[in-house]
């Protein structure tokens, strides 16, 4: 009885949080209907100034980063702003032992020395239109009613070539169309996207800057961390995007953004524009539940067993260390977001405020005399239930195995290399071998010891098959019990003596001998890999019937949900798309009695410095600019340097190197992180936990100037006061 009435209470409570909170990644079309209280908040600019729709605004300085982060113009001569672990992977490509620019960082002098980069690209979104008559109009001509052919990117995809017509691309260089769903499929957007793929690294810093705190202080407030890199586009001599060419030129942007020294108060408005990747503010109860205790409790079960062997191994060798920074780092950043996901599901009552949010639905579903809605929910329930234990043993495999073991990864030969083994071609054996040796070297390379992902190996494996019954294990690894009798540090250990891929001189062994096919055939990392990814394959392929339902109610659901109380506080769900956010720079107490300010110094770094600790030491440079406190126009009014500070703004990943703006829309930092109490956000904004975590732009410029010595560059940005 209690419970029945404190439910009620409940779900208002959590409307007026919402109605008050910064909550929401919105669209830029959305910016009418939150202008009003952005300007309530201390917004000084005007609507079109932000968003225009048939003209140039500011949206039009964002950038789609390297297909997964966000970057800002800053310059009339097409330079861009972004985080260093956004451009780490280009940074590192350029990365040798005589110019190790991870290391000691990177500074282009002048545009001759700026480096082009494989593989890269910065998307403009030039236009965006509401296509959702046009697409609902085309759906109708499907007849099966359960069709997924309406969240399908295929089939948006060419409803997007049809609408803008043949020949579009070659008519309009470096431009294309795709149309995406929103809501679950109640609202479709059509973006025209301008893609440069000529885009050089101008500048980074050395990675005690770009990386300070690395793993320890990831999704850590207080943080400081100088996480920019510098980038610029270049563009044929008609400003349109070509392959990279020495004659391309700096592309003139059609806007970018000024620079403001002005810093941040508390309770400053703040604003972000970027592409946030996914979201799930739509879960239901069930939902939270199934992503809590299958895919985030897995995760931290695995993880914290892989790492711990990572660790010990790291702390014993620094060459190990060196070989598995990255991918602890990888595997840990995963790692402390599901961690801070449950905490924010348990401590903070997520599924609860998800539970009473279906309530009310399903009781005013109810009074209009529309079943459909708890239908919805319903279906949902059930085929979350009826997956559960297929979607176990599919994440148990994934993080314990699949990512777990890096041996589950060795190259699996084709079957056209086997035949081109069996051949007597000797030109095609020849070619198969170096195929495979190239495989075998991408996969044992300098980062990879056997010796590591063994004894990972042992104790995944051990996690693995105590928790999946014998008959439903991959079938390579019921030897464990049939050959073995249970010992898994003897299965693994004849996996390494008996395999090609086994050492580097097991493979050269194989590859300069006489090859065979036979042996292929019977080696065990091979048969182990193949088995593994043979049941991967198929627990994912019996998962697939469980998801179309789910996409098919949540569309009912979500349609519920707006119809019930309207659009004006629900944000579509996070797809990668542009979308902007507005809240204040604002502390935070994430526990009872501890509070953590808005603002963090250079005094933070000192503090924070460990000579022994690889983390946690202070650049040189660095260090003796803080000793003569040689911040120039870059310090606060104080005279203190400020490094990073944080907002109530709501972002995810993707978020990062988002353009950070003040009431103005000047740049006063860049986006690169959230606090891991936050992390929740991505099913429920939390106004009191969630932080986006983001560098001072002051903190840019000072390194740009004083550690990097690059002047033109401070020269060519427009700094306000
Ligand atoms: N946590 C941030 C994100 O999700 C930054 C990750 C990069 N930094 C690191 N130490 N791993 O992407
Ligand atoms: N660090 C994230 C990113 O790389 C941002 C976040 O998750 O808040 O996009």
């Amino acid at each position: 009885m209690k419970k029945k009435l404190l439910l009620p209470l409940f779900a208002v409570l959590c409307l007026t949080q919402i109605a008050r909170a910064d909550e929401g990644m919105w669209l830029m079309q959305q910016l009418s209907r939150k202008y009003a209280q952005m300007k309530e908040r201390g917004l000084k600019m005007k609507e079109y100034d932000l968003y225009n729709p048939d003209g140039t605004s500011l949206k039009d300085a964002v950038v789609l980063f390297d297909g997964g982060c966000t970057g800002e113009v800053v310059s009339d001569r097409g330079l861009v702003l972004t985080n260093h672990h956004c451009g780490y992977s280009m940074i590192q490509a350029h990365s040798t032992l005589e110019h190790n620019y991870l290391e000691d960082g990177f500074w282009a002098m002048n545009e001759a020395d700026e480096l082009p980069n494989k593989d890269i690209s910065v998307v403009f979104i030039d236009k965006i239109e509401d296509v959702t008559d046009y697409v609902k109009k085309e759906l109708k001509s499907i007849k099966d009613p359960n069709s997924m052919e309406y969240l399908s990117p295929k089939y948006l995809q060419k409803l997007a070539d049809k609408r803008v017509g043949k020949n579009f691309s070659t008519k309009n260089p470096g431009l294309s169309v795709e149309i995406k769903a929103f809501y679950g499929g109640n609202l479709y957007l059509m973006f025209t996207k301008k893609t440069y793929t000529d885009v050089r690294l101008v500048g980074a810093p050395p990675s005690n800057i770009g990386k300070f705190g690395a793993d320890t202080d990831n999704w850590m407030w207080p943080r400081h961390t100088g996480d920019f890199s510098i980038f610029r586009i270049y563009a044929d001599k008609n400003g349109n995007p070509a392959p990279y060419s020495p004659d391309n030129v700096p592309l003139r942007p059609k806007k970018y953004f000024n620079i403001s020294l002005g810093g941040v108060q508390e309770k400053d408005f703040a604003m972000i524009m970027g592409f946030p990747g996914t979201t799930h503010r739509y879960f239901t109860a069930s939902e939270v539940d199934e992503w809590k205790s299958l895919d985030n409790d897995i995760r931290i079960r695995m993880r914290d067993i892989r790492q711990g062997v990572m660790l010990g191994e790291m702390l014993a060798d620094p060459q190990i260390k060196i070989m598995y920074s990255a991918k602890y780092a990888g595997s840990q950043n995963g790692y402390k977001r599901a961690i801070g996901a449950n905490w924010a599901i348990k401590t903070r009552g997520l599924r609860e405020t998800k539970q009473a949010m279906q309530d009310r639905l399903i009781a005013w579903g109810n009074a209009q005399g529309k079943p459909q809605y708890a239908q919805a929910i319903s279906e949902i329930d059930a085929t979350v239930s009826k997956r559960a234990d297929l979607r176990r043993r599919y994440l148990m495999l994934e993080e314990g195995i699949i990512r777990g073991i890096e041996f589950a990864r060795a190259p699996i030969p084709t079957e056209a290399e086997i035949n081109a083994l069996k051949s007597g071609d000797a030109n095609a054996r020849r070619t198969m071998i170096s195929d495979l040796r190239t495989r075998y070297n991408a996969f044992a390379d300098k980062d990879y010891s056997a010796e590591v992902d063994k004894k990972i190996a042992v104790a995944m494996l051990t996690e693995y098959i105590r928790e999946i019954p014998y008959e439903k294990l991959p079938a390579h690894l019921q030897l464990i019990r049939d050959r073995f009798a249970g010992n898994v540090q003897a299965y693994v250990d004849d996996i390494f003596a008996r395999s090609i891929y086994g050492s580097a001189g097991q493979f050269a062994r194989f590859a300069d001998g006489s090859p065979s096919a036979e042996q292929l055939a019977e080696d065990p990392m091979i048969l182990f890999a193949a088995s593994v990814f043979g049941e991967y394959r198929k627990l994912y392929q019996e998962l697939r019937p469980y998801d179309d339902p789910i996409l098919r109610a949540q569309r009912t659901y979500i349609a519920g949900l707006l119809e019930m109380d309207g659009e004006q506080d629900q944000f579509p769900d996070a797809n990668l798309t542009l979308r902007f956010t507005y809240g204040q720079v604002k502390g935070y107490s994430p526990r009872d009695n501890v509070h953590y300010g808005h603002q963090t110094t250079l005094t933070g770094v000192m503090e924070k410095e460990d000579p022994d600790n690889w983390e946690f030491v202070v650049d040189p440079k660095l260090k003796d600019l803080y000793q003569r406190r040689d911040y120039g126009r870059y310090a606060d009014a104080n005279g203190a340097m400020p490094v990073a500070f944080c907002a109530t703004t709501h972002t995810t990943g993707g978020n990062s190197g988002s353009p950070v703006l003040n009431a103005d829309g000047a740049l006063i930092g860049l986006n690169f992180d959230r606090n891991w109490e936050g992390v929740g956000g991505d099913i429920q904004y939390l106004a009191d936990y969630q932080r986006s975590i983001i560098v001072d732009i002051r903190y840019v410029l000072l390194v740009i100037d004083k550690v990097g010595g690059c002047q033109r560059l401070i020269d060519e940005m427009n700094i306000v006061r």
